[in-house]
């Protein structure tokens, strides 16, 4: 099996380097392209991939094919790519929004597997959420499988709504953590504590708070219940991020990412 990705930036290079460093695939056989000439130095000096700068080399010889451009750019590349493609082959896109119907029919292919990965993937800690074309045979989604969790885990969804339902929650979802761990860390700072203290602060109550709610299965209802205390500064805490709404405003928001991946659909 060849693999091709196609376009390095963020996404396509953290997928291209998790599968480089997985032992699913050879790393002879992944191709990298990227229209950017100083991508393309970057790839070389790094000397892991099989990179290439002409689309016409490496399309032909790729069985799974990566989608990692912004949607935007897809149009001009399905052109390009149309005349190459074959029927056999799978395209993955990674692009938020761009339907399987849209690809298949930019493509001039059958087999297609849309996923939304989300930033965490760059430490192997992503998840990818995934569905497929009815053409994509059990076997091949397990191989499209494996290469995708090479990035951190995925959840196989049954259909496209799941995957803009998850831009909403996973895909936007590492910005909302930060948005609450950035109004943390303002407050540290207000409360006078250093820069540095501050970001070990915060850092440390995430990923141990993470790491509590990964050991076994209480409801973080329940994790809130072992912090906080009648009367005493976490349920003081709570019950003022309950007066404001902050919950209702977290759903709201969540919906605002799912409502706009629709929309970004629709669009496309
Ligand atoms: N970043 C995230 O957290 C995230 C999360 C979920 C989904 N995604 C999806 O992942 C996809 C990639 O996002 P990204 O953040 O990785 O984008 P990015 O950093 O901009 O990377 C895209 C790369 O593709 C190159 N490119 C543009 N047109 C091309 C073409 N026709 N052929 C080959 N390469 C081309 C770009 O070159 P230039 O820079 O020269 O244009 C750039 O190097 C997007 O569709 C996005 O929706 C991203």
């Amino acid at each position: 099996m060849k693999v091709l990705v196609i376009g390095a930036g963020n996404m396509g290079l953290t997928y291209a380097e998790g599968m480089a460093s997985s032992t699913f695939l050879n790393r002879r056989k992944l191709m990298v392209y990227d229209v950017s000439p100083d991508k393309i130095v970057l790839l070389k000096d790094m000397g892991i991939f099989d990179v290439h700068e002409k689309l016409e080399d490496a399309l032909p010889e790729a069985d799974v094919i990566f989608l990692a451009v912004k949607p935007f750019h897809s149009e001009e590349l399905f052109e390009r790519m149309k005349p190459m493609m074959n029927e056999e082959q799978i395209a993955v896109s990674l692009m938020a929004g761009v339907t399987i119907n849209r690809i298949q029919e930019g493509l001039g292919i059958k087999k297609v597997v849309r996923a939304m990965p989300n930033l965490p993937a760059q430490v192997g800690k992503g998840v990818t959420s995934y569905t497929e074309s009815k053409e994509v045979s059990r076997v091949e989604l397990l191989m499209v499988r494996n290469l995708l969790d090479t990035t951190g885990e995925s959840i196989h969804v049954k259909n496209q709504n799941y995957i803009d339902a998850s831009t909403g929650i996973s895909g936007s979802g590492p910005a909302y953590v930060f948005y609450f761990m950035n109004s943390m860390l303002e407050a540290a700072l207000k409360m006078g504590f250093s820069e540095h203290d501050s970001r070990v602060l915060v850092s440390q109550t995430f990923e141990g708070a993470v790491e509590l709610f990964n050991q076994n299965d209480l409801s973080p209802t329940l994790w809130m219940d072992r912090v906080a205390s009648k009367g005493g500064t976490t349920r003081a805490a709570l019950d003022s991020m309950d007066d404001n709404n902050v919950k209702e405003l977290i759903k709201e928001a969540a919906y605002a990412a799912f409502d706009r991946a629709v929309e970004l659909g629709e669009e496309s």
